[in-house]
């Protein structure tokens, strides 16, 4: 496929729009592809003195760049075209670039069209015509009405694809990758989808989609010029935080008002940004007690949002230090994602793990166990024999699979004739050695459920999760590989058969540990 890219923003190769189209054509895959960067290249005026449909027919009487620019219009089989929305019409260098296209119509009139029309001088039938654009105002629809009226009469009405783009600045932002590099990602298989024949319902829904929702749109927009509505300039660290602060999604509200002070250091910067059940706003003066404090010098933080480093990295290696309530900083992209919808999971997969469906099998052995040892390892075993039914629904781990053979192969023991007392120190042991072992393990035990509750799988990246989790699995690890110690002891006086409900005091205490530390830790190491 012979590809033409005509570039018509003046900005060049620093276009917005031009990003779209990039990763349109690189959908479409491997091809001969000509660029026509119009802002580069020597069009003049047309002069309207038709002398390319008499004189000298299908030439131009001007001698400049657009003789080329025809004859790789002739040679393409696929022609897009990629320009910004100017004044709701075409930038000018493009509209000019559309005059000097007079060469290849022919002078005399078509009844083809209502309005009226030229025929082409060349067979342009087979050509494909896509459309890319993007926008300033917050969204596409509306806007484009010129435009669309223009590529109407030069592709013929709906023989053109066309992707519009709002809040096209926001592609190059640099802080906000997430977002536009997903809509890019539907660009691409919006370029696979055109190259197989045609883009999808799905896909234009996705293209259809607002960036971010239309306040939070224009807050940071009015935020990035760096000038106050008064006029006057607005300071950069003020502007930044402006544009941060516009992202924040009131959906999160926690049901109290949050302070989140910024405390630029190397730039000696303070500012407040007050996150309520209606909004943010950013306070720079009177300042109040604030939630949560995040002590940071400028640059680290702003390197943090163009994700030039990883936020959790430079905590713990205290390149920023935060004080006050740390739960802000857990749940920081639910409350700084600008509004965006909550990521649906796919629909085939089970996403979340359930720490249940490895507890539970343990359980009815430690409990059924020493009451009856043969009816508590009969129903132990139906009991871990259920846990796959419920698999349907989660994720199972690695460690769901090997508890369920490690306790079967105690309940097993016992129906076979392990005396009790012996048999339910043995699985103490084993659950014990489970957990310390996972402690040496990339991913610790806990991580691969308590994630469910930090952003999924995005919480094993955090270096803070893991060590937290690394520590409280090999806690609970150790407690186990102790408990057997004094059930055995147990197992042999009359407060046998209580032996379950003895031995769960120690991990209800140890469950308020956790709950007290999961949220102690991270803030301690946050405070440096
Ligand atoms: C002179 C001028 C006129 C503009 N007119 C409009 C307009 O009518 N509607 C709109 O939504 N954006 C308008 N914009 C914003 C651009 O369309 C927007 O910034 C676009 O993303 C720029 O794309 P580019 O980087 O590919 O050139 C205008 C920008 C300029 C400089």
């Amino acid at each position: 496929m012979k590809v033409l890219v005509i570039n018509g923003s003046p900005k060049g190769s620093r276009s917005n729009t031009l990003r779209l189209t990039s990763a349109f054509l690189e959908g479409m895959g491997e091809g001969e592809r000509r660029d026509l960067t119009l802002s580069q290249m020597n069009i003049r005026s047309c002069l309207g003195c038709f002398s390319c449909w008499n004189k000298t027919p299908g030439q131009c009487v001007l001698r400049d760049d657009m003789a080329s620019a025809l004859e790789d219009i002739l040679w393409a089989d696929v022609i897009v075209w990629s320009f910004p929305l100017y004044y709701f019409s075409l930038p000018g260098g493009l509209k000019t670039f559309l005059d000097r296209m007079l060469p290849l119509s022919l002078p005399f009139m078509s009844r083809d069209s209502e309005s009226g029309g030229h025929p082409s001088r060349y067979d342009m039938s087979g050509k494909r015509h896509v459309v890319i654009s993007t926008c300033g105002f917050y969204t596409a629809k509306g806007n484009y009405d010129g435009v669309t009226a223009i590529f109407d009469h030069l592709c013929g009405k709906n023989n053109y694809t066309t992707i519009f783009c709002g809040q096209g600045e926001l592609f190059r932002v640099k802080e906000l990758p997430g977002r536009t590099g997903e809509y890019l990602a539907h660009v691409k298989t919006a370029g696979q989808e055109f190259a197989a024949g045609g883009i999808s319902r799905e896909t234009w829904n996705a293209l259809d989609t607002l960036l971010f929702p239309r306040e939070v749109f224009e807050a940071m927009a009015d935020a990035s010029w760096g000038v106050e509505k008064t006029g006057g300039e607005t300071e950069e660290s003020l502007s930044f935080t402006r544009q941060m602060a516009a992202l924040y999604n009131k959906s999160a509200w926690p049901g109290k008002d949050i302070i989140l002070e910024m405390d630029y250091t190397d730039i000696g910067k303070r500012y407040q940004l007050l996150l309520t059940q209606e909004g943010s706003r950013v306070i720079t003066e009177d300042f109040r007690e604030f939630t949560t404090k995040i002590e940071t010098p400028y640059t680290v933080w702003k390197a943090i949002a163009a994700g030039e480093i990883s936020g959790q990295d430079a905590m713990m290696e205290g390149k920023y230090r935060v004080k006050g309530d740390f739960s802000l900083m857990l749940k920081w992209d639910s409350f700084f994602n600008g509004g965006a919808a909550p990521k649906e999971a796919p629909a085939e997969k089970k996403s979340s793990t359930d720490m249940n469906i490895l507890l539970i099998p343990w359980i009815t052995l430690w409990v059924a166990g020493p009451i009856h040892g043969f009816y508590g390892a009969l129903i132990t075993i139906a009991v871990t024999a259920a846990v796959p039914l419920v698999f349907y629904q989660n994720r199972k781990t690695i460690y769901d699979v090997l508890s369920g053979l490690l306790v079967s192969c105690c309940a097993m023991a016992m129906l076979l004739g392990l005396e009790a007392r012996v048999a339910l120190p043995l699985a103490y042991f084993a659950f014990g050695a489970m957990w310390s072992f996972s402690c040496f393990r990339k991913i610790p035990l806990t991580a691969h459920y308590s994630m469910n509750d930090y952003n999924g799988e995005e919480a094993l990246r955090n270096p803070l999760f893991m060590k937290t989790n690394r520590i409280l699995t090999c806690c609970w690890g150790v407690l186990y590989l102790l408990t057997p110690i004094w059930t055995y002891f147990l197992m042999g006086t009359e407060l046998a058969s209580w032996t379950g409900a003895i031995n769960s005091v120690l991990p209800m205490a140890m469950g308020i540990f956790t709950a007290w530390f999961q949220k102690w830790y991270p803030a301690k190491v946050a405070r440096g």
